[in-house]
Order: structure tokens, then C-alpha cells, then sequence
């Protein structure tokens, strides 16, 4: 059979190639650290489970746009997180905020800019719909933030006409960073964007999974008008195979609401009918659900300062994390020595690891950062959450005052993946 034009120009991911290698390995009876793969541990909370249970019944097709019930509580949900007003009729609930990404791209004209590094799928999903998409690079030494100035560059180089519309994707916080803005810099943000016509894509799947020191502001609310915002119930519930997403869109903007509900119903209908109740109770904000999220985000919290602390002392280059559960590290001073070892760009890097170290890691170049920075993703799940947030339920305070010795009971896998790479730095800069 023939395939498509359109078709012929996907190219298999980085990340399927090393996950066959982990799997290889794997049969060979090796035990790898898996810091590649980055979903939330933690169990599906019983009130939620329940909810779904006492709905198994339901069979029908629900709207597109999501059950009106549904959407209240998630408007409800925005006010109460986030101080952040919303009407019901600006909500779409979508099988997971990719799809819901997707049709927003689809709906939304212009070229799209992308900071990089950014997440792998929003690229892909530019070049699926065959998209001018323009990378801005950002710089380690500033924790890769988009700046202002170079957001404004960007612009004037790649869409100089300010009144053509532009798309900017920003996610915060950051996979595979870390990273999150302050709202003094999104507002500076929000200045540029008004001023040329972007519209902001921002997935804000993480908002809830941020370091105590830090606080989650929706770019929605400094700029209302120009504001797409995903998120949904993957991570800070850690639901991924629930596939329930949401989609905020900017007050009055009938014809884009109309466009994306279009798309959806041609491709997935509507979100399962048993998953869309169980949301009502998953979006809910007086039950025992929100102290489980804050539980989770502090063991994850915990976890990735533990390893951005190990990978620092070991005289790795990583810029600091304030939330999600990824570090985006770099080897770029240690290029000579790689050089020796035939490693060149991230994705050797990552491979080199793999097959060495049995350190499983996502190569940089896969989040759009240039083939020869020498950067990986690292991811800070791999560890038993059901346990670890038992563990953490019985010793909080301790948990809290001594993050070391209690990362260290609850996720063996994370510590001893930071000693292979303790091991690996120390026999790369002896020789
Ligand atoms: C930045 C980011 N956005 C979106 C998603 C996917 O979310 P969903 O499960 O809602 O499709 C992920 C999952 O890894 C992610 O890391």
C-alpha cells in the first residue's frame, strides 16, 4: 500500500528506539533505572474510584463540549485553585489535553512558536498539520526561560506583520524543566503578546505539582482574551489512563468554540460517559482529594530536589527545577571527554547510558533543543507510589525535615539510577 505524502514525513521518535533498547535489555535480565518515563505513581484515589464504579453503567455518547455538570465543577475547580473566574461555556472536556491541543491547533491560524527546549508533541503536531513552526532556543544559565526580548525577536524575524495572528505554546511548569514564571513574568509576557498578536496555547497540566516556595498563576488571567489554557486530570492525580482533559478558552470566542467542537466530533465523539461522572467527583473541591494532591506534589516535590541535589553535587550541569518532576541536565562541558566515547549528540548520550549505565533518559534533541546540545531528560517517578505516599502519610514531619532519608526508603530505583550516574561522572572526568 501506498502511504501518504503527509504520512511519509513522520519519522519514528527517539523515544521509541530507546524504549525497544530498554526492553532488549531487559530480556537480557538487566535491571534498568528507568528516569525516561514520566508518569505519576500515585493510585487512583478511592473517591474517584468509587465515582467511576457507581457509573460503569452509563452507555451513552455525552455531548461534545462535556456534561454541563462536569464543566461546572471544573469552572468551580479554576475559581477555587487558582482565583480563576470562568463560565461553563468556555470549557471543553477532551480525551486528554493532547486532543484538545491538537484541535486548538487545528482551529488557530498563524505560525506557531514554540520555546525550546518544550515538551515533544507540540512540534510533531505542528508538522502534522503541516505548520510553520519556529523554535525559540532559550539558555541553560537563565533555567531556560523565555525571555521577553527573545520571545520579541523571534517574532520580528519569523512574522514581522504585527497584525498577522501568531500561535506561542508556553507550558509551566516545564516538562522537561522544571521550570515555572512568576506572574511579573508573565505579565511581560502577556505585554509582547498583545502588542503582536499571539495568541498563547498554555498547558498548564503540571499547575498543581509546584514546589512549596512557588505559586501557580494561569497566564489566562493577565490575558483573558488571548488565552487557550489545557489541563487535566493526568498528573496531579495521576489519572493518565483516565484520559480526561480540559480546554479554557477566552471568554466570547463563539466561532473558535464552534471550530474545535467541529473537530472533535468528527474524531472522538465525546470523552467516555463513565469517566466524565467520575470527573464531577475528581474536579470536586470539599472532599479529602485536594490534601491528596498537595500530599502527592510534595512527595514529588521532594523526590526531584533529591535528585537535582545529587546530580549538582556530582558536578552535573542542570539548571533548578520548581515543579513537575523532570530535570533537564547537560554534559555540554564535558563534550571532549564524550567526544572520546564516540558520543556527540544527545541522543548517542542517552543511548550511551542506556547500554553502559542502564540509565534509562529522554534525549534533549527529542525536546527540540539542536542534536549536539548534550542534554537529557530526566524523569523522578520510578518508585512504588502507593507506598511511598503511605510512608509519607505516617511520617510527614520527619519526611519533610530529613527528605534525604526518607527518599531514600521510598524510592531505592531513583537513588541507585543517581549513583550510575555519580559512577559514570566520575569514570568520564578520570579518564
Ligand atoms: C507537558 C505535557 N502536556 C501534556 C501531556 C499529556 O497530557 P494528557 O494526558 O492530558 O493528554 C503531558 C504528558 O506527558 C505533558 O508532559
Amino acid at each position: 500500500m501506498e502511504v501518504s505524502v503527509s504520512a511519509k514525513q513522520i519519522v519514528p521518535s527517539a523515544t521509541l528506539a530507546i524504549n525497544e533498547l530498554i526492553t532488549a535489555l531487559r530480556e537480557q535480565g538487566e535491571h534498568i533505572y528507568h528516569m525516561g518515563f514520566g508518569e505519576s505513581p500515585f493510585p487512583v484515589h478511592t473517591l474517584i474510584r468509587k465515582a467511576l464504579c457507581e457509573n460503569s453503567w452509563r452507555q451513552k455518547y455525552l455531548p461534545t463540549q462535556g456534561i454541563i455538570e462536569l464543566r461546572e465543577e471544573i469552572c468551580s475547580f479554576y475559581k477555587k485553585m487558582f482565583d480563576m473566574p470562568s463560565s461553563p461555556s468556555q470549557i471543553v472536556v477532551g480525551p486528554g489535553s493532547k486532543p484538545l491541543m491538537f484541535a486548538a491547533l487545528t482551529a488557530l491560524d498563524g505560525p506557531i512558536f514554540l520555546p525550546a527546549p518544550s515538551w515533544v508533541s507540540y512540534q510533531h503536531m505542528g508538522h502534522f498539520l503541516s505548520r510553520e513552526v519556529h523554535n525559540i532556543v532559550t539558555n541553560s544559565a537563565n533555567c531556560y526561560r523565555l525571555e521577553p526580548e527573545s520571545l520579541e525577536n523571534s517574532l520580528r524575524e519569523h512574522a514581522p506583520d504585527r497584525r498577522q495572528q501568531k500561535v506561542l505554546v508556553l507550558n509551566y511548569p516545564c516538562n522537561p524543566t522544571g521550570h515555572t514564571f512568576s506572574s511579573q513574568q508573565l505579565r511581560e509576557i502577556t505585554d509582547i503578546a498583545r502588542e503582536h498578536n499571539v495568541v498563547i496555547l498554555s498547558d498548564e497540566i503540571y499547575a498543581l505539582i509546584h514546589f512549596r516556595d512557588q505559586e501557580h498563576h494561569s497566564i489566562a488571567k493577565f490575558y483573558p482574551e488571548g488565552t487557550l489554557s489545557t489541563s487535566g486530570l493526568s498528573k496531579d492525580r495521576s489519572l493518565g489512563g483516565y484520559r480526561l482533559g480540559t480546554l479554557l478558552l477566552p471568554p466570547d470566542e463563539k466561532e473558535l468554540l464552534r471550530c474545535i467542537l467541529a473537530f472533535g466530533s468528527e474524531i472522538w465523539s465525546s470523552v467516555s460517559a463513565p469517566i466524565q461522572y467520575a470527573g464531577i467527583e475528581a474536579y470536586r473541591t470539599d472532599t479529602e482529594l485536594i490534601d491528596y494532591m498537595r500530599d502527592c506534589a510534595v512527595i514529588h516535590e521532594l523526590v526531584t530536589r533529591y535528585v537535582y541535589q545529587r546530580v549538582h553535587d556530582i558536578g552535573i550541569s542542570c539548571p533548578y527545577p520548581q515543579g513537575a518532576f523532570y530535570l533537564f541536565p547537560d554534559w555540554n562541558s564535558q563534550r571532549n571527554e564524550l567526544k572520546k566515547k564516540g558520543v556527540t549528540t544527545s541522543h548517542e548520550l542517552a543511548h550511551y547510558l542506556l547500554k553502559n549505565w542502564f540509565l534509562a533518559s529522554l534525549p534533549g534533541s527529542e525536546f527540540g533543543m539542536p542534536p549536539t546540545d548534550l542534554s537529557l531528560r530526566l524523569a523522578t517517578v520510578d518508585y512504588d507510589g502507593a507506598a511511598a505516599y503511605k510512608t509519607f502519610r505516617r511520617k510527614r514531619k520527619s519526611a519533610i525535615k530529613s527528605p534525604e532519608a526518607f527518599v531514600e526508603s521510598i524510592a531505592p530505583s531513583v537513588v541507585e539510577g543517581c549513583n550510575q550516574l555519580e559512577r559514570f561522572m566520575s569514570q568520564l572526568i578520570g579518564g
